[in-house]
């Protein structure tokens, strides 16, 4: 397979109109076969659900280029299986998980020239989705689904890749209690982008969300859970009932215990823990940011460093981000049921 010819070493986090998409509608109240497209483009009513009262849920996971030359991807059948439990939130008919993982290789396969070389920092992001797309005006839930998944080519996520940025405490909640911020629905994303675009303003590259209730607990930023490392082989994981259940935050705690021999709690964080200086280093985590760490917290000026400073990456962040991405690409043996082969 031929790939194609792109820059794949400079690209960044945005998208890229590959071959292939994969199509699914869900009418007379079922789930249709689903098929592979050309057409980026979808028409639908001017009342879709979707366009009214944003009743939208999606997710994302990467394909990779292994070491020794295959295309593989990362337990697509925990998205899968998240991406039901987010459908079911949002009274949407969930897609079922088998077949969501058959249209993920599907997909990937059909565009693979676009699975960006091993060792050029690149992977092809999978985005699939799901949307209501007949007309609905009272508030009510839409009759007709479209599942859809398709893939861009994507560098890091954060300008300048692994070197640590500079967040602030978010004045805006993410997620109330109760709420939806468990699930990977659009309307969370939809709401938090003045709060992004504020903190871009001010030079920060992502808030950190404090838990709505209480604004005492670190919950979590607009795209990615937190980790925390005490300096003592100890890595402390923020839980709480108002974050995204992590697919990359899961396997990090497990490769923690199991691979670097580390103890792990996993459990509400105060962030006047993080303020008194009980962290050396602090990273954020997820498919898009894969292991990106912080150098400094900015809460309403106050300035909290981590001892890891701004310059590079943390000895732990750092042994986690290789451990991780070696599971994904090959070169470390990968834990039972995490490597799904493309090719
Ligand atoms: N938290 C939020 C709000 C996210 O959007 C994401 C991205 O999917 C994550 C956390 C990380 O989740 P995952 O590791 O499953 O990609
Ligand atoms: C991901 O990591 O896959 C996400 O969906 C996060 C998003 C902010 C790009």
């Amino acid at each position: 397979m031929e790939k194609k010819n792109l820059d794949w070493k400079n690209l960044g986090f945005s998208y890229h109109v590959t071959d292939k998409r994969y199509v699914a509608n869900y009418r007379n109240d079922a789930w249709e076969e689903g098929e592979l497209i050309e057409d980026p483009m979808i028409v639908m009513s001017e009342d879709a659900g979707v366009l009214q009262y944003s009743q939208s849920v999606f997710e994302g996971l990467k394909a990779y280029e292994t070491v020794d030359g295959h295309i593989v991807t990362f337990r697509p059948d925990l998205n899968a299986s998240r991406m039901y439990d987010s459908a079911l939130r949002l009274e949407m008919p969930p897609y079922p998980v088998d077949k969501f993982v058959d249209a993920v290789i599907a997909t990937v396969r059909a565009n693979e020239a676009w699975v960006p070389p091993y060792g050029t920092d690149a992977t092809l992001y999978i985005r699939p989705y799901m949307f209501g797309i007949s007309p609905v005006i009272g508030v009510n839930p839409a009759k007709d689904y479209q599942f859809r998944i398709f893939t861009t080519p994507v560098g890091p996520y954060f300008k300048g890749g692994a070197k640590p940025i500079v967040v602030k405490i978010s004045d805006f909640d993410r997620a109330a209690p109760h709420g939806t911020g468990n699930i990977k629905a659009g309307l969370n994303y939809a709401m938090s982008l003045h709060a992004i675009v504020t903190a871009h303003k001010e030079g920060f590259a992502e808030n950190i969300y404090l838990d709505a209730a209480t604004r005492t607990k670190i919950e979590e930023t607009g795209g990615a859970n937190i980790l925390l490392y005490d300096g003592d082989n100890t890595l402390v994981v923020p839980t709480s009932d108002s974050i995204l259940p992590s697919i990359t935050r899961r396997s990090l705690v497990y490769v923690a215990k199991n691979y670097l021999g580390m103890n792990v709690e996993e459990r509400p964080v105060y962030w006047s823990e993080v303020k008194e200086g009980n962290f050396a280093e602090c990273g954020l985590c997820g498919t898009a940011a894969v292991i990106s760490p912080i150098g400094r917290i900015n809460d309403h000026g106050t300035e909290i460093d981590f001892a890891s400073g701004m310059e590079t990456m943390g000895p732990c962040m750092t042994k986690l981000r290789e451990t991780l991405t070696g599971i994904q690409m090959g070169s470390i043996e990968a834990p039972e049921g995490w490597i799904y082969r493309i090719d």
